[in-house]
């Protein structure tokens, strides 16, 4: 008996408090700004903490973004005893100041590093530092860590996350664990428990359907493998299709409407990636459309699916928590086309009183849609029960 109640309090009841720590964690998608889309490597303190500012009078922070997370280059090398030397010129107040300021506003504050020797930009990584940077991250007030996948020959993922994964939970700080590894070892098989979001394919580029050879696409190419990984994904644990372009500049607003609402239905994190600073109104209306964001944030934390494909049309849905149901109509080519679907043919149910969440309008009680649709172009609206 003795024995069990020692092994209880040593052992089990320390792992059941850091697994509380880790789990409250992302219940619902993460949803911030990351400085990678637009910035690259120009990245400073500066910067960050206009960001932050940007976030708070655009309304962007009442609308749910949180997290301000620094991606690559903030990091230029190691310092005698190991630790991680933060860009001087660039960070002069050091990473606690800007976190003390993010903090202020009522933000939270994320950083990148990478589970490699170096990271994708070839500063110092992570590897065989995991303890050592995740404690200077507590430190500094880190909430957020991005963990990309580059210099890791010979490495193995199911190794070197958990690896990281187990130093944060350590720290006692709750820290969401981003792992950035393109989905080459299907995460979502062994990533639940490990890290709170794993992205699933290479990076998205500011267009529709482009490729590059070194793994680049546009959104739409990227939405096409996410099919079949709805049933990974839940409350404390992510599929990451990656992060916006929305106000990039290289889509109409459109097709960034489409991007957005698919990134919604998908429960994906929502990272902003433009420059929030300098947007537009309309981008501002897209990023912060309240009822589409609740479709992202839904209780339920169920991924959207597609449930109807003929060529250029789709339609989508996600279970929402108490029956409602979101439903995205996707035309995918260029040209305009006549749509006559019904709600019942698609097994939904006969009618409902339906939200259209661009038009911001109520419908009234719809059994179906029937009309054009542009090209490139959804219709997103909100089935209630
Ligand atoms: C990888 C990631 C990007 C970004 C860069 C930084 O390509 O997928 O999101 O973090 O590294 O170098």
């Amino acid at each position: 008996m003795m024995k069990k109640v020692l092994l209880f309090t040593l052992l089990i009841y320390p792992l059941l408090i850091i697994g509380q720590n880790n789990t409250k964690l992302a219940q619902t998608p993460p949803m911030g700004w990351n400085s990678w889309n637009k910035f690259g490597c120009d990245v400073s303190e500066k910067l960050i903490m206009e960001m932050a500012d940007a976030l708070v009078s655009s309304g962007m922070k009442d609308a749910g973004y949180e997290y301000v997370v620094i991606d690559d280059c903030w990091q230029v090398a190691r310092d005698a005893d190991g630790n991680i030397v933060p860009d001087k010129e660039r960070f002069p107040s050091g990473m606690k100041a800007l976190a003390d300021y993010i903090h202020s506003k009522g933000l939270k504050f994320g950083l990148y590093s990478c589970a490699g020797t170096g990271t994708c930009q070839n500063r110092p990584g992570s590897y065989s530092y995991e303890e050592k940077d995740a404690k200077q991250y507590a430190e500094w007030g880190v909430d957020y860590l991005k963990y990309d996948w580059c210099n890791t020959e010979g490495l193995d993922p199911k190794v070197v996350y958990p690896k990281m994964s187990n130093a944060l939970k350590a720290t006692g700080r709750p820290i969401i664990f981003s792992m950035c590894e393109f989905g080459l070892s299907s995460p979502w098989y062994w990533a639940p428990g490990v890290a709170h979001l794993w992205r699933t394919t290479g990076d998205i580029q500011d267009c529709w359907d482009c490729k590059h050879d070194w793994g680049g696409k546009g959104w739409v190419l990227i939405l096409d493998e996410q099919e079949g990984l709805e049933k990974f994904a839940g409350p404390g644990h992510w599929n990451d299709p990656d992060m916006l372009e929305v106000g990039n500049g290289k889509l109409t607003i459109k097709e960034y409407e489409a991007h957005f609402s698919f990134w919604c239905l998908l429960a994906a994190p929502l990272m902003a990636g433009n420059d929030i600073r300098n947007m537009s109104d309309t981008i501002k209306n897209i990023l912060t459309n309240t009822q589409a964001i609740a479709v992202n944030q839904d209780a339920a934390g169920i991924q959207g699916s597609k449930i109807l494909d003929e060529g250029s049309f789709e339609v989508w849905r996600k279970q929402l928590k108490g029956g409602d149901i979101a439903i995205i109509l996707f035309n995918r080519g260029e040209k305009s086309i006549d749509i006559d679907i019904k709600w019942q043919k698609l097994g939904l149910g006969k009618s409902f009183s339906t939200r259209d969440l661009w038009k911001k309008a109520d419908l009234g009680k719809t059994t179906g849609y029937t009309g054009q649709l542009e090209g490139h172009s959804v219709l997103f609206y909100r089935l209630k029960k």
